[in-house]
């Protein structure tokens, strides 16, 4: 049975620690330069509670999270896992498809996620699901309303020797 979708429920916030910190030990750097903890998935920030989203398998054990808010209209996502018995098995795409209902119903225009250079795998995944790379212009407007120091190189920042992507996609419906 498919795994079921659900809105972020605060209760669950231990078992997604230990899917990220899974993911952390396994991948490293390139899944983040950061270990998050309950504070961090804790955060109350502005459309959080609309927008994350949760999947439970039968027994109703967590199998996978979308962790997102909304900063001006724009759906910002910042961490995401499945977990690894259910990877490339189309939960990923499940869980985006109903955040991408919860964006828009909450009238966001767009939809942004910031990945390491080194996330491939991840890369592709959200160019499946639409997503494209932000560069030149675009791409230096969107770090200098974040205020974060980071220095724009085309499709890449720089920032404290790290270096990530942010990569797009609009909301409009015309969008497959
Ligand atoms: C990235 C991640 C969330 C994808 O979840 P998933 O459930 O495995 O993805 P799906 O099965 O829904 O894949 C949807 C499509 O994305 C693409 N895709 C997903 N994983 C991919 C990979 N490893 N390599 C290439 N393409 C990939 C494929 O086009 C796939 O469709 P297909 O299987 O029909 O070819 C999952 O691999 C994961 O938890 N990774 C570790 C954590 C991470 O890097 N998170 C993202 C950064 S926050």
């Amino acid at each position: 049975m498919p795994p079921k979708v659900i809105s972020f429920n605060d209760s669950y916030v231990p078992d997604i620690v230990r899917l990220d910190a899974a993911w952390r030990a396994e991948m490293g750097d390139a899944f983040s330069h950061q270990d998050w903890t309950e504070d961090h998935f804790r955060l109350d920030l502005p459309g959080k509670q609309k927008l994350s989203r949760l999947a439970l398998d039968e027994n109703g054990r967590l199998v996978g999270f979308w962790s997102a808010s909304i900063r001006r209209r724009t759906a910002h996502t910042h961490r995401v896992a499945v977990d690894p018995s259910w990877r490339r098995s189309g939960l990923g795409r499940l869980m985006f498809e109903s955040f991408r209902e919860a964006a828009l119903s909450a009238g966001c225009e767009d939809m942004t996620i910031s990945l390491t250079f080194a996330n491939d795998a991840a890369r592709r995944f959200y160019e499946a699901l639409g997503y494209r790379l932000m560069f030149g212009v675009d791409l230096e407007k969107f770090v200098a309303a974040t205020g974060r120091p980071g220095r724009v190189e085309h499709d890449r920042v720089l920032e404290e020797g790290r270096a990530y992507v942010i990569m797009r996609r609009s909301l409009g419906r015309e969008e497959p």
